[in-house]
């Protein structure tokens, strides 16, 4: 295991909020990380089409010889986490069910879910969630329109403000106390989110709750590299300039170089 990298991929740049997780719980391992910017977004494509996306991106990952696959995209994890599982011979983790783990710590059990809508429709979060907390009552919604707001660098901007406040409406009216950012670009619209729920509403980011999930894991399989130099290697599908930039934004800091592949 040692020198062997975790894989993350994600359909372009929002899994960095989970990458960037990951590197500060784990800042020696190293990490590879996969955007298919050329095929992104995942969330409005079909179940089978979004398999096969992901089966490739786990297979360019895996012919790296990474020792550990972190499915960083809601909507891959929501309908291909099971195919990659069962197909590859090494742990894979997906966000949901570490996201519907910190739900869990709703008090009054309303709680509400939003994503692409590939994730939505799967209903794999309120399963996760159900399974967990039987009596929870669980609102979802697809927001589409946020992740292409977040890639602009408009996560904070007026517009999504009011785009917010015209989706999520249902949720204020339903009284949720718990809100699951279901989705890798989600976490960049912390504040206006936050802005618009107030204080008391929990917002679950499940980039955070699945690198604590990787390092429980790490812990508890002995995974772990202490002498590795904390290597980081980004490749996309597409030409890396928009990736860049936006991805320094995701991560507050360069990315260093991005190198563009072909896979499938
Ligand atoms: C997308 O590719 O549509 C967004 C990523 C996600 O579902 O987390």
């Amino acid at each position: 295991m040692l020198g062997k990298a975790i894989g993350i991929f994600d359909s372009g740049v929002g899994g960095l909020t989970v990458f960037k997780e990951v590197a500060d719980l784990l800042p020696r391992e190293n990490l590879i990380y996969l955007g298919d910017t050329a095929r992104v977004p995942y969330g409005s494509k079909s179940v089978k089409t979004v398999q096969r996306y992901a089966l490739e991106a786990a297979e360019f990952l895996v012919d790296r010889g990474v020792k550990l696959l972190v499915v960083a995209c809601n909507t891959a994890s929501a309908v291909a986490l099971e195919q990659l599982r069962e197909r590859f011979q090494l742990p894979v983790i997906g966000v949901i069910e570490p996201g519907a783990r910190r739900a869990c710590a709703s008090r009054n059990r309303r709680i509400g879910v939003i994503g692409t809508e590939g994730t939505i429709n799967s209903g794999r979060y309120p399963q996760a969630i159900s399974a967990l907390v039987p009596d929870a009552r669980i609102f979802s919604i697809a927001c589409p329109l946020f992740v292409p707001l977040a890639e602009e660098g408009w996560a904070e901007h007026e517009i999504a403000r009011l785009t917010a406040l015209e989706y999520l409406q249902p949720l204020l009216k339903a009284q949720i106390d718990t809100l699951v950012l279901g989705c890798t670009h989600y976490p960049l619209l912390h504040n206006t989110l936050r802005g618009i729920f107030g204080a008391d509403v929990l917002l679950v980011d499940s980039a955070e709750e699945t690198a604590k999930t990787v390092q429980q894991l790490f812990c508890r399989q002995g995974l772990e590299n202490p002498d590795s130099g904390g290597r980081r290697e980004f490749y996309v599908t597409d030409v890396p300039t928009r990736f860049e930039r936006v991805g320094q934004a995701f991560l507050g800091a360069e990315l260093g170089r991005v190198v563009q592949v072909e896979i499938g």
